[in-house]
């Protein structure tokens, strides 16, 4: 009875809340916040001034768009922030159905009695690759294997103008963790495991995607802090196992390996910071009033807005209302929910007039909020700009597979098997051989990423070396390697690795080539004279002992949409010229691999990271 009679206060205050809003009058035509020729500090108090709590909070609202009700609730609501989570696409899933699903949002925001506009954000971390026919980069471990810091801003620009030209301003990359364990999913979101070469390439990344002034895209650093480093099997999900686990690092090892690349990165400009879902300790990071209040806003002076990652606030024990009150005291500013709204509104709403948020700390989180919008230029004109045709366009491609060319790394190559020579009988197998999906990884698409030869405009690495082998080669192809003709092929390249991943869902306890993809490399060893393996794979795998048996050895990482890049390699039109950007175990009794202590038994790797045949 209680609980019900208190529930009903809750709806009614905020009922209040709300149609105060609705009932108060639009702020006049030339309040200062409207006029550009005033700067973005003058424009967020005074915009600040006319906001209701309820306008207050609903700022700090990040919705999924599928979660939202009704168009007319993200005025009505005020939202701050939408997203599409990965692989959530337009009815019409083109790039102009893209821009137009984003430009519905940013009109039914602008139509709220403040007319603040909404942050439309989403997961472009290898290009927009949410958008079928867009170019897909290599994936962050493949650009930290070609530690091109030049490379890495151009990247970060064709982004940022994909994204512009859809509208989307708000990307939520780069990530910034620190990879231990290559049984972790998201390794191949990581630049390196090494913090020297995560920040200056982060860096890089973020300057590309933000521009100068306000043209740019809002870059997001994540995942605050310590990502990277959790203890197998510490995953508080029932289906991962190192996702969202326990970092277990001292303070010490936090501050000297961790933080670094955040610091680098915030003097960059990053002016969103994304706190991650697993835990320091026993503390939830989302929840650390330490890590973030003290440190990032504190120490580090962080300007810009702090969001928590996906539903990551609600595993805050206690109830929602505990929950959200818990984080946002702890320094959270705009909450990926990324679900219902009207509970988190009311709830916070109702913290506030209850004394367990403070008023200011409110101010505060929407102070950042609406600066970031205003350095957008978001309140002054559309989100949109440039042209729909540099989805896909041709300069993005030969960028991506220059990217492609600069990551690829030469593990092992016996009697010069590399370079192919321009008149070989070359057959070509492998599961990824013709499978742009493979190439692409998670991300692409579908959260998890796709299998198959179904990336619209992508060129698999069979087609790229059908494209670019001399006109004197003879190429012949079957994925599974089963070649009637008995003739002895000079080389065999064989293409294996990795199905896409995403996440928890790519942790594995035996990182590994399959049964069939080394049952495809013998057979090409009987029907080739020199047999060259390239991996498609997210991390580092465990390689068998017949890996010695093989002549050459190419770890091609997920190159993305551009198999081309892949083949202008092997052919020599290009030069090896990518280093590990981790160390790559010989067993998994060395996991995890710390970068300071080093193996977990003591033994040196297969190979240092930074090696590298050139
Ligand atoms: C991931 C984030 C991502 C977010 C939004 C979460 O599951 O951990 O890295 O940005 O989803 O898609």
């Amino acid at each position: 009875m209680a609980v019900l009679m208190a529930a009903s206060l809750v709806l009614f205050l905020v009922h209040i809340l709300l149609s105060e809003s609705e009932r108060l009058p639009a702020p006049p035509k030339d309040a200062i916040y409207r006029n550009p020729a005033y700067s973005d500090e003058e424009r967020t108090e005074d915009l600040l001034a006319y906001m209701t709590l309820a306008e207050k909070v609903g700022q700090m609202a990040l919705i999924e768009k599928q979660s939202v009700d009704d168009m007319e609730d993200v005025a009505s609501y005020g939202l701050g922030g939408i997203l599409s989570g990965a692989g959530a696409k337009p009815t019409e899933n083109t790039p102009a159905g893209w821009r137009d699903m984003v430009m519905s949002f940013d009109s039914a925001s602008r139509a709220s009695r403040l007319g603040i506009p909404v942050l439309y954000g989403v997961d472009a971390n290898h290009g927009h690759g949410n958008v079928p026919g867009a170019v897909i980069f290599p994936h962050a471990i493949g650009l930290g294997a070609s530690g091109d810091v030049d490379l890495i801003e151009s990247i970060g620009v064709a982004t940022s103008e994909a994204l512009r030209a859809t509208g989307v301003r708000w990307n939520f990359s780069p990530t910034l963790d620190l990879p231990k364990d290559i049984r972790w999913g998201r390794v191949y979101e990581t630049f390196s495991d090494d913090p020297a070469r995560t920040g200056p390439l982060a860096s890089a990344y973020v300057r590309g995607l933000q521009g100068a002034g306000r043209t740019g895209v809002l870059a997001t650093i994540k995942h605050y802090v310590g990502v990277g480093a959790m203890q197998w099997g510490s995953s508080k999900s029932d289906i991962y196992t190192l996702d969202q686990g326990t970092t277990p690092v001292s303070e010490a090892a936090l501050r000297t390996q961790y933080l670094p690349p955040f610091e680098d990165v915030l003097a960059a400009g990053a002016q969103s910071v994304m706190v991650g879902l697993g835990s320091w300790g026993e503390t939830k990071l989302s929840a650390s009033s330490y890590l973030i209040r003290d440190v990032l806003k504190g120490e580090l002076g962080f300007k810009g807005f702090v969001v928590s990652d996906w539903y990551g606030v609600y595993e805050i024990q206690g109830g929602d209302y505990a929950a959200a009150t818990t984080a946002i005291n702890a320094g959270v500013d705009m909450v990926m929910l990324p679900f219902e709204y009207r509970p988190f509104i009311r709830n916070v709403s109702w913290a506030v007039e209850r004394g367990d948020i403070p008023q200011s700390r409110i101010d505060d989180a929407v102070r950042r909020i609406l600066r970031a919008k205003f350095a957008l230029g978001l309140f002054d004109e559309t989100p949109v700009a440039g042209d729909l045709e540099l989805v896909g366009s041709e300069g993005h491609r030969a960028l991506a597979r220059e990217a492609v060319a600069k990551s690829l790394v030469l593990l092992k190559d016996d009697a010069d098997t590399l370079p192919l020579s321009a008149d070989q009988f070359i057959r070509v197998a492998g599961s990824a051989a013709d499978n742009t999906g493979r190439q692409a990884g998670g991300w692409t698409i579908e959260w998890q990423g796709v299998d198959g030869n179904v990336v619209p405009g992508a060129t698999s690495i069979l087609a790229g070396i059908r494209e670019v082998a001399s006109e004197r080669s003879v190429i012949e192809f079957d994925a599974a390697g089963n070649f009637s003709n008995t003739e002895i092929a000079d080389v065999g390249i064989v293409v294996v690795g990795e199905t896409p991943y995403a996440e928890g869902w790519g942790d594995t306890a035996e990182p590994q080539l399959s049964a069939e993809d080394l049952a495809t490399i013998t057979r090409m060893q009987q029907r080739a004279e020199r047999v060259v393996v390239v991996l498609v794979a997210g991390r580092p795998l465990i390689l068998p002992a017949s890996w010695r048996s093989w002549d050459a050895l190419v770890v091609a990482w997920l190159p993305g949409s551009e198999g081309a890049g892949v083949a202008d390699v092997l052919t020599g039109r290009k030069p090896f010229t990518g280093t590990l950007p981790l160390p790559w175990p010989r067993t998994t009794t060395q996991l995890p691999i710390d970068p300071v202590s080093g193996t977990a038994n003591g033994t040196a790797p297969l190979f240092p990271r930074y090696f590298g045949l050139k």
